[in-house]
């Protein structure tokens, strides 16, 4: 039996869940060393997805990725496609050794997801990352929502980002037991994978108005950490960022939902909440986001899983 068979959590190791083993010193060390495998290839070498790229948060973290070297599948909804083109066309211009390649899918479809992970490993290789970033958000009091209202918000952000992790995470162990058939453990040492999600701090804290949207984003930190929980053996990591207020079409929304409820002006209800709220002191811009993902996909975050991370300038401080 191979000392890299995969043992139980560390919690349940039992003397006879580890019979068989071979272990240089005890059995709690020897599993530690196992997981702290490598999983991440080398830039040049990596392949990763971002839904919700066409624009905002999703198109600065594609185009980051990008520049990490990363070849990147960007995807939106088809209404998308003509920015889902220049942002592959802007991926070109980089000068860098990656590809990319566009593939719309909505998020709300399982056989779209899957077929979008099919296409980004037929085009482009082997899956490193899913960044489920697609999201939408709505303004309105939680007495006047509609269950289309509701059942559309979790169709979106949970079940959505559900989807992409699910067909991503199928396709990595696919990749995993075609490289080593038979020996899926020694297999996972070889390449594991990243799923990450779009949360927000609504996750930790939600904002009146925005309830159903709130708890969407905090279903989202949830599934994140079950999906930690139960990838962990083929070195499959889930961890979540949450942006504060970003300057993007979404807070041009919240923006303008805000303004209309309060009666404040376009533009004002943003510079409020910025002015009253973020410690640093501006609003968020996209590339703030897309710094805290590239550190997310990279090698330096291989034992980070099952965490939620605030990127905001200092609203929530847990
Ligand atoms: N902007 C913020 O302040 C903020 C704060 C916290 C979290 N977030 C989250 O970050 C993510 C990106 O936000 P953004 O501000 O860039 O939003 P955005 O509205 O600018 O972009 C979202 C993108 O997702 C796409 N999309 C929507 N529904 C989709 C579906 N069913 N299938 C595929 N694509 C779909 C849209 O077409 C759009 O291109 C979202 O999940 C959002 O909830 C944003």
């Amino acid at each position: 039996m191979s000392s890299f068979r995969i043992l139980p959590p560390l919690r349940r190791l039992t003397p006879s869940s580890t019979s068989g083993v071979r272990f240089r010193t005890n059995p709690v060390s020897c599993h530690l060393r196992t997981l702290a495998t490598t999983t991440t290839p080398p830039p040049g070498n990596r392949v990763a997805i971002v839904t919700g790229a066409a624009r905002g948060i999703g198109r600065a973290i594609a185009l980051r990725l990008a520049r990490d070297g990363y070849s990147i599948t960007a995807s939106d909804l088809p209404a998308q496609q003509a920015q889902l083109d220049s942002l592959v066309g802007e991926i070109a211009l980089l000068g860098t050794a990656v590809r990319a390649h566009a593939h719309a899918a909505d998020v709300t479809s399982p056989a779209e997801v899957a077929a979008l992970v099919r296409s980004s490993a037929d085009t482009l290789g082997p899956l490193d990352t899913m960044v489920a970033n697609a999201g939408i958000a709505q303004v309105k009091p939680l007495l006047e929502l509609t269950p289309a209202d509701f059942s559309r918000m979790l169709e979106v952000n949970v079940a959505g980002v559900h989807y992409c992790f699910q067909a991503a995470a199928r396709q990595m162990i696919a990749q995993q037991e075609k490289a080593n058939p038979g020996d899926q453990a020694a297999a996972a040492v070889v390449r594991g994978g990243k799923l990450i999600a779009a949360a927000s701090i609504v996750a930790f804290k939600p904002f009146a108005l925005l309830g159903h949207y709130s708890a969407s984003k905090w279903a989202v930190r949830g599934l994140s950490q079950v999906y930690a929980m139960e990838l962990a053996r083929h070195r499959i990591t889930a961890n979540a960022y949450a942006p504060g207020i970003v300057d993007t079409s979404m807070w041009e929304l919240i923006d303008e939902g805000l303004g209309h409820r309060d009666g404040r002006a376009k533009g004002e209800s943003i510079r409020k909440y910025s002015d009253e709220l973020i410690a640093l002191g501006r609003t968020s811009v996209p590339e703030d986001v897309a710094g805290l993902v590239s550190f997310l996909a990279s090698k330096d975050a291989d034992y980070v899983t099952g965490q939620t991370y605030i990127v905001d300038g200092g609203i929530i401080y847990t």
